[in-house]
């Protein structure tokens, strides 16, 4: 068991043990995406106090084909690990965990921004943003898959507590995943499992560079809700794999809608998604999206509904949010 997943085997736990900060894009990061001292300041206030069990650092990208967008950190060259060593070390003073999210934008970015034509499954345009893709070769897929590697071999040697792969809110892994995008007739696309053989090949290839003792998470767009995408059967069959692959935590979000569910402002709107996942494998899952208020995290746990809650642009309006939700169930 790593030191990421022990205060979940203590039973009964208090709020303060199950809070995350989930990723959110600062857009704060240098021109090159090295960490920059207004992502220090911002993780600093973010995290003072240590009231979130885990910080999980926005989405980084892992090659320049594969950047979101200007300002984004940066996790494609060994250049970046020296801030990211302050970064995590920000974190570790206050007393959370730090994780750190790594990502591929494929067809959900543009030339401007990386200077290459965006690429994706299929040449299939992305529902969310970005024009056509040219469609991966598989030589081209295993340089992404040794990409992911590599970055979070850097994530490792600076010294944060794990990894989380990015596969949801239309990003490069969330089109495999989606039938919307993934439109591809070898290995790679067809039913839910080849749609998931790229998660597998890229959960293996970091593996292999981080050891068996770092926790690996990954976040799962569990559903699109928009005809013809994923539906929450497909991510019981993803989840169980990725359990059996070796994922540490499940972190749930949406897909091709982003992280909102267009209508539904309920706390925790994405709690059916988390406890049909919570049905199918024993890891811990995360629960995010629509949460503002501490005793509505509270009932959500209590329910059954996820393992730990996140709680993001409460957090982003007020940095004390999490010390106030703490202090307001003692
Ligand atoms: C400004 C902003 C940036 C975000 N950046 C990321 C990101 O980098 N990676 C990610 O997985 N989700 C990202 N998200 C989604 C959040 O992690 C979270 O799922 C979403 O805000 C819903 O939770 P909330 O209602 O508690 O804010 C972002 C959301 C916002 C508002």
């Amino acid at each position: 068991m790593s030191n990421l997943l022990k205060p979940l085997q203590a039973g009964c736990l208090p709020l303060s043990s199950r809070l995350v900060l989930p990723p959110m894009a600062t857009s704060k990061a240098e021109p090159d995406g090295k960490v920059s001292s207004a992502i220090l300041d911002y993780y600093q206030e973010k995290s003072a106090g240590g009231y979130f069990s885990l910080i999980i650092i926005e989405h980084s990208y892992v090659q320049q084909a594969g950047k979101a967008s200007e300002n984004q950190l940066s996790v494609a060259d060994d250049s970046v690990i020296d801030g990211l060593k302050e970064l995590a070390a920000v974190i570790h003073r206050n007393g959370s965990k730090a994780v750190m999210q790594i990502n591929h934008a494929g067809s959900a970015t543009t030339q401007k921004v990386t200077g290459a034509i965006p690429v994706g499954p299929s040449a299939v345009k992305n529902p969310r943003k970005g024009d056509v893709p040219h469609e991966l070769t598989q030589q081209e897929l295993r340089e992404i898959i040794a990409a992911f590697s590599a970055a979070a071999g850097r994530v490792k040697q600076a010294g944060f507590d794990g990894v989380e792969i990015h596969s949801a809110h239309g990003y490069f892994l969330n089109q495999f995943f989606s039938p919307l995008t993934n439109r591809r007739t070898d290995e790679y696309g067809g039913d839910v499992l080849g749609r998931i053989r790229i998660h597998q090949e890229v959960i293996e290839a970091v593996r292999a560079t981080v050891g068996e003792e770092f926790p690996i998470l990954l976040r799962l767009g569990a559903a699109d809700y928009i005809d013809g995408g994923t539906t929450i059967a497909d991510s019981q069959i993803a989840a169980r794999e990725f359990e059996k692959a070796g994922i540490a935590i499940l972190d749930i979000s949406g897909g091709f809608s982003g992280y909102t569910i267009p209508g539904n402002n309920e706390q925790g709107y994405f709690a059916s998604l988390s406890a049909a996942v919570k049905e199918v494998v024993s890891i811990p899952v995360i629960l995010t999206g629509g949460i503002t208020e501490a005793q509505a995290a509270e009932q959500l746990l209590a329910q059954g509904k996820a393992d730990l809650i996140g709680v993001g642009r409460a957090v982003l309006h007020d940095s004390l949010w999490a010390k106030k939700a703490v202090d307001s169930i003692k």
